[in-house]
């Protein structure tokens, strides 16, 4: 583990202490300055939901000369089969901090949080390109999901039918901390796309419906497209059994 540790910059310049530490509120500007830096990404600092998820104990810092450097956030949800599961959803360091080792750092302290919350196992969401990511990954043990995906996202609201048939869908209420909304899993289905819909309909403070379907599905994807889903991008699915 390299938790706590000295670090040389990839030229060896000079010693840095890092410290990775649990998050607590005080650190949300920081978050937020960091998510903007290095994921182009709003984090409201005064939000509920982002003092919420900093409670919960799983989102961490790294800590150097006193200002935060990078930070990981991660929540638990459930598998098909109920386990509980160890999302790494969020992870960004400062671009004057980066190829240093401290996203790697973050990944290790959240594999150890997972191995502690006793999920069964933890699993990150990677672009397809992000080189810098795709190694960390495989670094720290995760596999690779053999086939990519691509992340279709929708923000529609608009009035959905009602479906008397079986929804084989997971419709999973997720809190992050950029947004709330809900994530598709399992067999994607117009039924299942129309109550997602309604559940957002239902829950203004839910802002959007998320899910990830191997590039090989084309038609799923041409169903989602056809249901106002946004493509965000090929990425690829890295999980660890624990
Ligand atoms: C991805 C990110 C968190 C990595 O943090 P980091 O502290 O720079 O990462 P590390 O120093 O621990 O390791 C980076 C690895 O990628 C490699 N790397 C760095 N820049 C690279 C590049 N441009 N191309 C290819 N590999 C690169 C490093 O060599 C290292 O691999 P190695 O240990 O096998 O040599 C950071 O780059 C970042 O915040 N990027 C923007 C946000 C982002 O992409 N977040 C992840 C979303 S899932």
């Amino acid at each position: 583990m390299r938790v706590s540790q000295s670090l040389c910059d990839r030229e060896g310049k000079k010693s840095m202490k890092v410290r990775i530490a649990v998050a607590t509120t005080d650190h949300r500007h920081g978050i937020a300055s960091v998510a903007a830096k290095a994921l182009g990404v709003r984090v409201e600092p005064e939000s509920p939901r982002v003092q919420c998820i900093l409670d919960a104990g799983y989102t961490f810092v790294a800590l150097a000369e006193g200002r935060i450097a990078g930070f990981v956030s991660n929540f638990n949800t459930r598998d098909e089969k109920g386990h509980s599961r160890f999302e790494l959803d969020l992870l960004g360091v400062a671009p004057a901090w980066q190829g240093r080792g401290i996203g790697a750092d973050l990944v290790e302290r959240s594999m150890q949080a997972a191995r502690d919350s006793k999920a069964t196992t933890l699993r990150a969401l990677v672009r397809c390109d992000n080189m810098p990511m795709q190694r960390i990954c495989r670094r720290c043990g995760l596999q690779r999901f053999q086939s990519a995906c691509q992340l279709l996202v929708s923000r529609s609201k608009g009035s959905a039918r009602d479906c008397s048939r079986e929804i084989r869908a997971r419709i999973i209420a997720v809190d992050t901390l950029t947004y709330s909304g809900y994530w598709l899993e399992g067999e994607l289905s117009q039924c299942a796309i129309d109550a997602a819909r309604q559940l957002l309909q239902a829950q203004p403070g839910r802002a959007q419906m998320g899910t990830v379907v191997p590039l090989s599905d084309r038609a799923t994807i041409d169903l989602l497209r056809a249901n106002s889903f946004e493509v965000i991008g090929d990425f690829d699915w890295w999980t660890l059994n624990l």
